[in-house]
């Protein structure tokens, strides 16, 4: 079969990124190679996120771009999926009139027969079923030739909270969560081809199960945990409302469980999360954040925040800022609210003024910086294991003012830290060394956005000598 190329960018969650895998397997198998460059690509396919306006507007304006390339190559097959794909179906094509291809979340195991399709037929096709259609049973249990060291692995697809900022519900449908015997099959799959870290994926994995009555999310943990040698999990994302004992729990008891939660807040003020549905208060969710604390000392807490949601008040944005304070988060992701199709949101009054929400966006980034800052800093002199990912994207760390290393290794920590790290005294080992070992570093700098260390000599001896970069520590 002659070898084609497939660019694929994708946008948006980790969702995208385990469907772009996914959407790269099947198309191999029609003799296409994945390619980094968009020049030689024979066919481009653009996985799209609507959940921010953001998002949905790099979507199109990559699509806008494409078009110089097309007219330079008119064979090239130019295609877009995901949620904008979903949400706005057929109308892509009057906006953008090259495409020849519009295929919506359900519609990804298709995907080989529908490209088949256009390269013989040269047709345009739009392959949208309703949100609510479920894929074929475990779709997505396609394993590929990993050589990563993490994998993303979705549990479950779709939303049944209904936020009334968010699109979810309308573009990924009802929550449907896979069987856990096929979850357990691919990270088995997985685990066989070296990967060590597997970060389970649902938009409230806390529900995982429940209306399928499969077993429960804490459960599918535990068996998750027995998979050897598979050494870290990670989850995300999930819904505070629904976080129970069982799962805080399991940060204790499961030894592979990374002490690291995502539990989006959104807001601090609970006339705010009552509009948003949340369906909790500001007490409830410090009330969470104290028991997983009390459960797990070291844990890593992160959050999701929107400034700006209709009607948020000075008053209203306080009570974020002080959450904020009172958590100390490791770290957050934070949005200027945006409008989105389908969202009840979109039709409140009091939509709070742009500049506005970019300066409350500004203000609660630079608590937060401060606060990051702060929390790194009490780290310096502490040792913490590594899994080591590969080398670092900033070999030559301007800011050591020192020789440049040879080998800049990056990892995390358990909490989700990243950690760059090189040995002045014997760089062999780091060279010798391969990405997925544990290594035990000791924290010389904080950064805001990294930490960097040196190992423990005797450490790295000892992960190279067992091979599998598991070691007793
Ligand atoms: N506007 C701004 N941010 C949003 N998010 C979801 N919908 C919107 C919206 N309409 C944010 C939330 C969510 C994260 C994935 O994106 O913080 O947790
Ligand atoms: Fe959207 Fe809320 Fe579902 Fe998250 S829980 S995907 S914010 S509806």
């Amino acid at each position: 079969m002659p070898n084609k190329y497939l660019y694929i960018n994708t946008i948006g969650c980790q969702m995208n990124v385990y469907d772009s895998a996914q959407i790269a397997m099947g198309l191999a198998a029609l003799g296409y190679q994945q390619t980094a460059i968009l020049e030689l690509a024979d066919l481009v396919i653009v996985n799209t996120c609507t959940i921010r306006a953001k998002a949905e507007q790099k979507a199109f304006s990559f699509l806008g771009r494409l078009a110089r390339l097309k007219a330079k190559k008119p064979d090239l097959i130019s295609a877009v999926g995901g949620c904008v794909a979903q949400q706005e179906g057929r109308k892509i094509f009057k906006r953008i009139p090259h495409l020849d291809l519009v295929f919506g979340t359900q519609a990804i195991d298709r995907l080989p027969d529908l490209i088949q399709k256009i390269e013989t037929q040269r047709c345009r096709i739009v392959d949208i079923e309703p949100a609510e259609t479920p894929r074929a049973a475990n779709a997505g249990a396609r394993v590929p030739a990993a050589d990563q060291v993490s994998q993303f692995v979705t549990i479950m697809r779709g939303c049944d909270n209904f936020c009334s900022y968010c699109v979810v519900p309308y573009v990924r449908g009802r929550e449907t969560s896979r069987h856990p015997d096929a979850i357990i099959e691919e990270i088995q799959e997985f685990a066989q081809a070296g990967v060590k870290e597997v970060t389970l994926l649902g938009q409230n994995v806390n529900s995982y199960g429940k209306k399928e009555g499969l077993c429960s999310f804490s459960q599918l943990l535990s068996r998750v945990a027995r998979i050897e040698p598979l050494l870290r999990i990670r989850f995300t994302t999930s819904h505070p409302k629904d976080l129970d004992d069982e799962l805080i729990n399991a940060f204790r008891t499961n030894p592979k469980l990374c002490d690291h939660i995502h539990l989006p807040v959104q807001s601090g003020s609970d006339r705010v999360l009552q509009r948003m549905n949340r369906r909790y208060t500001k007490a409830l969710y410090l009330d969470k954040v104290a028991k997983l604390r009390d459960t797990c000392p070291d844990i890593a807490i992160t959050s999701d925040f929107i400034v700006g949601f209709p009607g948020e008040s000075q008053a209203d944005f306080d009570e974020t800022l002080d959450l904020i304070r009172t958590v100390e988060f490791d770290g957050l992701f934070a949005f200027k609210y945006s409008d989105r199709p389908n969202a009840p949101a979109a039709q409140f009054e009091d939509k709070v003024p742009q500049q506005q929400s970019k300066q409350r966006l500004q203000v609660l980034l630079d608590l937060q910086e401060t606060i990051t800052r702060k929390k790194n800093k009490t780290l310096v002199g502490t040792c913490w294991t590594i899994l080591t990912e590969g080398f670092s994207k900033k070999q030559t760390a301007g800011s050591l003012n020192q020789a440049t290393p040879a080998v800049q290794w990056t990892g995390r920590t358990t909490t989700n830290k990243i950690v760059n790290f090189y040995d002045d005294h014997d760089s062999a080992a780091l060279n010798n060394m391969a990405p997925g070992q544990l290594v035990d570093v000791n924290i010389e700098k904080a950064y805001s956005h990294s930490l960097w260390g040196k190992p423990i000599e005797s450490r790295i001896a000892a992960a190279r000598l067992k091979g599998e970069g598991s070691y007793a520590a």
